[in-house]
């Protein structure tokens, strides 16, 4: 009798200013990733996507790798972690090697990298990711993957993210304290572009911007590769500010109104349509139109989608987003702001959620798990051998190596 191979699993954890959200990836004999854990939790820990309170981190942390854990019934050692906040940084550079042999070998892939992206690194910053753009062989552009091509020279462009050493230590010190392991930092925008972009869009030139709660990660790609990222201090959580100070009312009311009634284009909403919010201490609930809300929601949008324009206009990629935007993020769910977003930005928008993954459909359906779900196809990814593992039913030696930080057990 053919016995069950061992699952293989991936997991992904982001911290995220408004929640934790933790996630079980499943790869499947077909080489499929089926997410089989979920676990979100609210996060007050954090400012602008970076840890401002250890524990109330920790605690957020622990809850929602439980609950995942319990869902998939294992549990996580290592896992994928999403990092965002303005402190991140991106540039791009060039680099250049002379190829000895006239073929482009692997090394000579591995030097001309390792050329672009020998930059001055601030002290108190660190390098996040190295991504190669394209390659030049012997003046031809565009090139993936130059290895087995006959050279004499090859350039490559690579971007390179940086992030503040202090905003890393403390993001391993929270998971470590949950008993995790981080396998990798990666920038939010990567993970949750790999979620919701489809490879035409890339192709052709799209931007990503996922509005979180307390930032929007902008990131640029154009025939395949990124060409730019950028963090914005402007999100949901102002939103909820805006309409906790307007209508006088606690901001967990604000937040409640704005799911409920929230939207960021006054003239879809009817004006005749009346709320009701609480007030601050002993006084009465205030009555009050929606349409009147949706003038508090939009110019906060606007702001954004402004400083979005302004980024694309001074990094020169407006020319290079034909495809347009894909807004994904929780608050970009909010009702009107693909149609706001096409007013000021003048291209065309489409809300995006995570494809790509089975299993649980919330992940594919909640644009606040786009971040999450991308995690878990970057782990998936980055570790093939698991997929050629799981679809061969076998476990390789590597293989083993590297899952044997994860067991099975009952909770
Ligand atoms: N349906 C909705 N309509 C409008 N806003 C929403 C909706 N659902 C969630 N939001 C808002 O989205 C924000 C949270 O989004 P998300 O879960 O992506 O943030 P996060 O990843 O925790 O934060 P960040 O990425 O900024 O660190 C909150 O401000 C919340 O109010
Ligand atoms: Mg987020």
């Amino acid at each position: 009798m053919s016995r069950r191979p061992e699952p293989h699993y991936v997991f992904a954890l982001d911290v995220g200013t408004s929640k934790v959200a933790a996630l079980v990836g499943e790869i499947t004999p077909e080489g499929k990733l089926q997410v089989v854990g979920l676990g979100t939790y609210p996060n007050k820990g954090l400012k602008k996507g970076v840890i401002a309170n250890i524990d109330a981190t920790v605690q957020a942390i622990q809850r929602a790798v439980e609950n995942a854990e319990h869902m998939a019934n294992c549990r996580a050692r290592m896992a994928h972690v999403a990092i965002t906040g303005t402190h991140i940084k991106s540039v791009t550079k060039s680099g250049v090697a002379a190829i000895k042999h006239r073929e482009v070998q692997q090394k000579d892939v591995d030097a001309v990298v390792e050329n672009g992206s020998a930059i001055p690194v601030p002290a108190d910053q660190q390098v996040l990711h190295v991504l190669p753009q394209e390659f030049v062989v012997d003046g031809q552009e565009g090139i993936q993957d130059p290895v087995g091509m006959s050279a004499v020279r090859l350039d490559v462009n690579v971007h390179i993210v940086t992030g503040s050493v202090s905003a890393a230590q403390n993001l391993h010190k929270c998971v470590e304290k949950c008993g995790l392991v981080i396998e990798k930092l990666v920038i939010s925008h990567l993970a949750s572009a790999d979620a919701v972009l489809t490879d035409d869009e890339r192709e052709l030139g799209i931007c990503c911007v996922d509005i979180g709660g307390g930032t929007s990660d902008i990131s640029v790609y154009q025939s395949g590769s990124i060409r730019h990222t950028a963090v914005l201090p402007i999100a949901g959580d102002q939103v909820t500010n805006d309409i906790a100070v307007a209508f006088r009312t606690p901001a967990l009311h604000a937040e409640k109104i704005k799911l409920q009634f929230g939207c960021a284009q006054p003239w879809m909403v009817q004006a005749d349509e009346q709320i009701e919010a609480p007030s601050v201490g002993d006084n009465p609930p205030r009555v009050f139109s929606r349409h009147v809300l949706a003038e508090v929601i939009r110019p906060r949008y606007e702001e954004l989608f402004r400083y979005v324009a302004k980024e694309l206009h001074r990094s020169d990629m407006l020319q290079r987003i034909p495809g347009g935007v894909v807004l994904t993020g929780g608050a970009a769910q909010m009702v009107g702001v693909v149609e706001l977003a096409e007013e000021i930005l003048e291209v065309p928008v489409r809300l995006g959620f995570a494809h790509g993954l089975e299993g649980i459909e919330a992940v594919s359906r909640d644009a606040g798990l786009s971040t999450g779900a991308g995690l878990l196809l970057y782990a998936k990814k980055m570790k093939p051998e698991l997929a050629r593992s799981a679809a061969s039913g076998g476990s390789g030696g590597d293989f083993l190596m590297r899952v044997k930080d994860w067991f099975k057990g009952s909770f």
